[in-house]
């Protein structure tokens, strides 16, 4: 079958910044990108993901994404009586019940324009993170400059944007905020650790739980980063024989998140020997389970000794399969696509509270990790390629994070970052990492199982000019008539049968759901 005729709609004004709510025109504009995404409603949707893991008694934090006009008032039916919701908000907190098992609720969202609710369900046991982590992380935007007012307007940005309303959540705090040691900068240099030992950040992060503070008010979570070395990737102090102490200190703070990043623990670990290589990541895992706060545990280690067979068994929440993305050279093709190829093999690790992580969405103004002291521009990518970057992370149930400049977030990024539908394939609740149905020269094809019975697919045009990419029946382990839907136009594309084939853009991307009829 082919696509019906789509309108694709210019950007004209270019670059919009999008910063406390408001939009103002930049010089920078961005030819040939075209918005597929359509507008939310005025009347309320709710999005997000549908099931939320926690530990027993631990304190809960949850914003419940939707769109609409505001003021909305929220509801939920069947909440727990230790958590409490601001009606005004939709910010949930409290303590997660001590009792182990499933709560199963309803919210509720209302505005002048009308209603909608949604099944929500928090599933008190060992397991966090049972979709894929959203949110940004500073890294690719910031490195070495980070600071805690940057990281606050970040957290700001995230709801002025619009971007929590699709459920993104976590801002992370990349490397950098501790002290750098033997550094002349008055900002970085200085005593790593007090007297006590405990861990001292830069004078660029004054008051941690400030921080904290300000972002959990927002109803959003935060994260931070150390080493299992004596230093960091970029020569700040790391954890190494503080694990304990630092881990707890995060946890004091406020913290949520912790990326773990090898880096200088080669020196420590020393050989190469599977043993030696998870010890740090079991130690850390082992802390932070024992914890009073519930911290997703995201290993960073670049996939060496396979960790995807067993990153879950130390703990780890979610762990990196490759080398950094913003570095990632490749022949033809922009880095992404080798980073995503390598991702996509591991698939049969994926699942509930186990993530491959493919490292971070660079798009939007990105800095260059090759200069990090080059400011960030505009990324180079062009819309398909942009397209195709956001379907094959979903496709893949990889965490969600941007690490691009939360303070020029631009209308066309928006689009590609904040489609419900696109980002309801990743956060689905069966967990399922899409299986590569086909890899060519010019063909790329993943396949999604979701929850509800019906497959997302994605056909991937890796080839220098416009191509027809057909999936069969057989392909995909299918029959009969399925409903195709078209992911990024949120729109219905009619019952197809035996196969479903459509044109696709150079390095563009054809991003379906068949659903059984
Ligand atoms: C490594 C990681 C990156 C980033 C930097 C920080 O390269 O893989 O994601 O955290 O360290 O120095």
């Amino acid at each position: 079958m082919t696509l019906p005729h789509i309108a694709r709609l210019p950007i004209v004004a270019g670059l919009l910044l999008v910063q406390a709510g408001m939009a103002t025109a930049s010089p920078a504009a961005v030819a040939g990108n075209y918005i597929l995404t359509p507008k939310p409603r005025p009347a309320p949707a709710i999005n997000g993901p549908s099931v939320s893991g926690a530990r027993p008694g631990r304190p809960f934090l949850y914003r419940i994404p939707s769109t609409g006009d505001r003021p909305m008032r929220f509801s939920a039916l069947g909440m727990p009586e230790s958590l409490r919701l601001d009606p005004a908000t939709g910010i949930i907190s409290g303590t997660v019940p001590m009792k182990v098992g499933e709560y199963t609720m309803t919210f509720r969202a209302r505005n002048s324009r009308g209603a909608a609710t949604r099944r929500f369900k928090i599933v008190v046991g060992d397991t966090l993170a049972l979709t894929p982590p959203m949110g940004w992380n500073d890294w690719y935007t910031h490195y070495d400059r980070v600071t805690a007012d940057l990281i606050r307007r970040a957290a700001s940005a995230m709801v002025s944007s619009g971007m929590a309303d699709f459920g993104y959540q976590y801002v992370n705090i990349d490397d950098c905020w501790m002290v750098k040691p033997g550094s002349t900068d008055p900002d970085l240099g200085g005593e790593p650790r007090g007297a006590d030992g405990s861990i001292r950040p830069n004078r660029r992060f004054p008051d941690m739980k400030a921080l904290t503070a300000f972002i959990h008010a927002q109803g959003l979570k935060a994260g931070i980063y150390t080493s299992p070395g004596p230093l960091t990737c970029a020569r700040f102090t790391g954890s190494n024989g503080h694990e304990e102490a630092d881990a707890r200190k995060f946890a004091e703070w406020g913290f949520d998140f912790l990326k773990y990043d090898w880096c200088s623990y080669e020196r420590v670990a020393g050989s190469k020997t599977l043993e030696d290589r998870k010890r740090p990541y079991e130690l850390m895992g082992g802390i932070l389970a024992k914890l009073d706060r519930d911290v997703v545990f995201n290993l960073c280690q670049y996939g060496m000794n396979e960790v995807w067979t067993w990153g879950s068994a130390v703990g780890g929440n979610c762990w990196r399969t490759t080398g950094d993305l913003g570095v990632e050279k490749s022949a033809r093709l922009p880095g992404f696509y080798s980073i995503g190829f390598k991702n996509a093999a591991h698939d049969e690790y994926a699942g509930p509270g186990r993530w491959n992580d493919p490292d971070y969405i660079l798009i939007g103004s990105v800095g260059n990790a090759n200069r990090i002291s080059d400011p960030p521009k505009p990324t180079s990518l062009t819309a398909d390629e942009q397209y195709s970057y956001m379907s094959m992370w979903s496709l893949m149930a990889a965490p969600l994070l941007f690490s691009g400049d939360m303070n020029y977030l631009d209308e066309f990024t928006l689009n590609v970052l904040c489609n419900a539908e696109v980002i309801e394939v990743d956060q689905d609740p069966l967990g399922k990492q899409a299986r590569v149905v086909r890899r060519t020269e010019d063909e790329f094809v993943l396949a999604k199982p979701m929850e509800d019975g019906s497959l997302a697919l994605g056909l991937f045009n890796l080839s220098e000019s416009p191509r027809r990419i057909a999936a069969t029946w057989a392909d995909l382990g299918v029959r009969g008539q399925r409903r195709a839907r078209d992911l990024w136009r949120q729109m219905e594309l009619g019952n197809v049968s035996g196969n479903y084939a459509a044109d696709v853009p150079r390095h563009g991307v054809v991003f379906v759901r068949l659903f059984p009829r």
